[in-house]
């Protein structure tokens, strides 16, 4: 075993865990689980049935990866981020085998309260702003923000600002993810 796991961990059978991997206290990992090398797991994480996450993907604390969610590498989940896999859930209603999917792409960032809904995928390097609630896909390079559709509302100042701020802030992913490809 290469990998680390505080004592009050559950590592059920049949998971894949890769070295240099640290688990700490409360989590618990599911059956069927792929984690890659050189991840970290915080305090009172759930890892769903059959959940791949690719290396080095940080999770912060109180994050519940549910079956359905994938995240490539370098991957990082703020605190207390959520997923979800049920698009219509209904407590009468069995919906398993209706699970969306949520791909995470390499070197997305999730803010801190951010909410995912399930079936739309982030794309390479985003990064979504904390308390974010993502209802829609979200490309490659750029900054989720709240209320996808509010931008529909702003006056032309407010637009124009905002894409400065936008063209910034695609530029600063820009960088990062050059970074990151010299590091490989
Ligand atoms: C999205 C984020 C990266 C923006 O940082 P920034 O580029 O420094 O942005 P600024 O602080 O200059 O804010 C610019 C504007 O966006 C707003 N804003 C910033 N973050 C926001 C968010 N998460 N949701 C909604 N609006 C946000 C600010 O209020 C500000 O609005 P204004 O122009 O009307 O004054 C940052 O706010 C964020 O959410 N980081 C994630 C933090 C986190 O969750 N960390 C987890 C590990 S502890």
């Amino acid at each position: 075993m290469d990998y680390t796991a505080h004592p009050t961990a559950v590592i059920d059978p049949g998971c894949t865990i890769g070295a240099g991997t640290r688990i700490w206290h409360f989590s618990h990992i599911m059956p069927g689980c792929v984690i890659g090398e050189n991840c970290n797991i915080g305090q009172n994480v759930v890892i769903s049935p059959d959940v791949k996450l690719g290396r080095n993907v940080k999770v912060q604390n109180n994050v519940s990866l549910y079956t359905g969610v994938e995240c490539e590498d370098d991957v990082f989940l703020g605190p207390s981020c959520v997923f979800t896999n049920v698009i219509n859930p209904r407590s009468a209603v069995i919906r398993r085998g209706e699970y969306l999917r949520t791909l995470v792409k390499t070197g997305a960032s999730i803010g801190a309260n951010a909410t995912i809904v399930c079936g739309h995928d982030i794309g390479r390097f985003a990064f979504i702003g904390a308390g974010a609630v993502v209802t829609k896909e979200v490309a490659g390079l750029r900054l989720g923000r709240r209320q996808p559709c509010a931008s529909n509302r702003l006056d032309e100042r407010v637009r124009a600002q905002a894409e400065i701020r936008r063209e910034r802030r695609s530029n600063l992913s820009r960088k990062w993810a050059e970074i990151h490809a010299l590091g490989r």
